[in-house]
């Protein structure tokens, strides 16, 4: 993993010259630890990037062309995006989020340079683990380095401007109503830290993630997930109607997040519909799960931490019905294992990936217990990642 040398020799074998003037930029995945679906209802959400990143080997070029070219080490696919009308790029099948990044970049004053670029993507496309924002991440970073070199700014790259300005081009550019936190938790990630964050402020805390003698084990169930399907879209708009039933009773309210859970509880009945009450409810407790959850883990209560995880799942399959089978049967399998103390899907939903919290020495029989009972159950055999937290986006200087 992390194999830097790897994609710059890729690079040369594709775009020829040699390897000197090659820069390598990175971003990593997320594991959200808790509080799933509140992020685009100004929650709070608990995620860590981990080592699985997307990377990137990039070199400038000066041929004349206002274009950049893209390819990847996994893809036979070839991209060009004409740096002039970035809006042609709109409907790539592979290269939709890096145009969606360039564009808003664009639009935000940044001036794209004409380069190559050679993807390296680690993590497991649609698995939940955010490749996307990895992607979109590295490419920001990546062209916002640029222009400001070429415009003679100095100092690092604003990261969290960054976050913000790839969720843009999520949602303008390739059309998902997506949150903040995983282009946030790939920007800022931290080693050995999750990041609490409010969605609403975008105020952060790193917090330790000191597990003792537990691992966070990912459990991926090989279904896999799109955000596009429209199901994700659709408890957007579930959730706007809440609010929108919920504010006679509190109107500065400006998401569901402003409510309490016993606000919620004196005033869930003016939401009409029972399926958008149901969301609500999922994100008004979910927001109190997270902050229990960072207080559990700050006073080394795992065993709390773990049970708050596995409610969030519970929550998420009845009352936000965003799990499905193959992710309800890898949690229960899960949590038939001694040494695992919680449990729930991470990310979207709708296949992907779980997050567990297993004993050390738990770890290999979960593993093969888990494994094996889910291929008999589901007939796809899962990979699993023991994962630790990890650095966000950064250049990494070849040496
Ligand atoms: C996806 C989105 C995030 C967040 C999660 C669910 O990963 O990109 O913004 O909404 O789903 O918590």
């Amino acid at each position: 993993m992390n194999d830097y040398g790897y994609v710059v020799r890729k690079f040369v074998e594709l775009y020829g010259g040699s390897e000197e003037g090659v820069r390598v930029f990175t971003s990593p995945g997320r594991v959200n630890l808790i509080g799933e679906h509140t992020d685009y209802n100004g929650g709070y959400v608990f995620p860590a990037a981990i080592e699985q990143s997307s990377i990137i080997a990039l070199r400038r070029r000066d041929d004349g062309n206002k274009t950049i070219r893209l390819a990847a080490t996994d893809l036979d696919d070839r991209v060009v995006i004409d740096i002039n009308d970035i809006d042609a790029s709109r409907s790539l099948k592979w290269g939709n989020y890096q145009a969606g990044v360039a564009y808003i970049l664009r639009q935000e004053g940044y001036q794209i340079c004409p380069c190559d670029i050679l993807y390296h993507d680690e993590v497991p496309l649609g698995s939940g683990l955010s490749s996307s924002a990895a992607i979109e991440v590295v490419m920001a970073l990546a062209l916002a380095t640029l222009s400001n070199e070429t415009n003679g700014i100095d100092g690092p790259v604003d990261m969290i401007k960054m976050a913000k300005l790839a969720q843009r081009a999520e949602n303008v550019f390739c059309g998902v109503s997506c949150g903040i936190m995983d282009q946030f938790a790939s920007a800022m990630g931290r080693r050995d830290n999750a990041i609490f964050l409010d969605c609403k402020t975008l105020d952060f805390k790193y917090v330790p993630l000191v597990l003792r003698d537990y691992k966070i084990i990912i459990g991926n169930t090989k279904k896999k997930r799109s955000l596009a399907e429209g199901k994700y879209n659709e408890r957007c708009a579930e959730c706007k109607v809440a609010l929108e039933q919920l504010r006679i009773a509190k109107p500065g309210a400006e998401c569901l997040r402003d409510f309490s859970v016993d606000e919620f509880e004196d005033a869930k009945a003016l939401i009409q519909d029972d399926t958008c009450r149901i969301r609500a409810e999922h994100v008004i407790y979910e927001c109190d799960r997270v902050l229990k959850s960072v207080q559990a883990l700050r006073d080394s209560n795992l065993t709390d931490f773990g049970k708050l995880m596995t409610a969030s799942h519970i929550s998420l399959r009845d009352l936000y019905e965003v799990t499905g089978p193959h992710l309800d049967c890898m949690v229960e399998q899960s949590l038939k294992v001694d040494g695992c103390i919680g449990s729930r899907m991470t990310g979207a939903g709708f296949g992907g990936c779980t997050v567990s919290i297993v004993k050390d020495s738990s770890v290999d029989g979960f593993i093969q217990t888990v494994g094996q009972a889910y291929t008999e159950k589901m007939g796809i055999v899962p990979e699993f990642y023991v994962s630790d937290a990890a650095d966000g986006a950064r250049e990494i200087k070849l040496g």
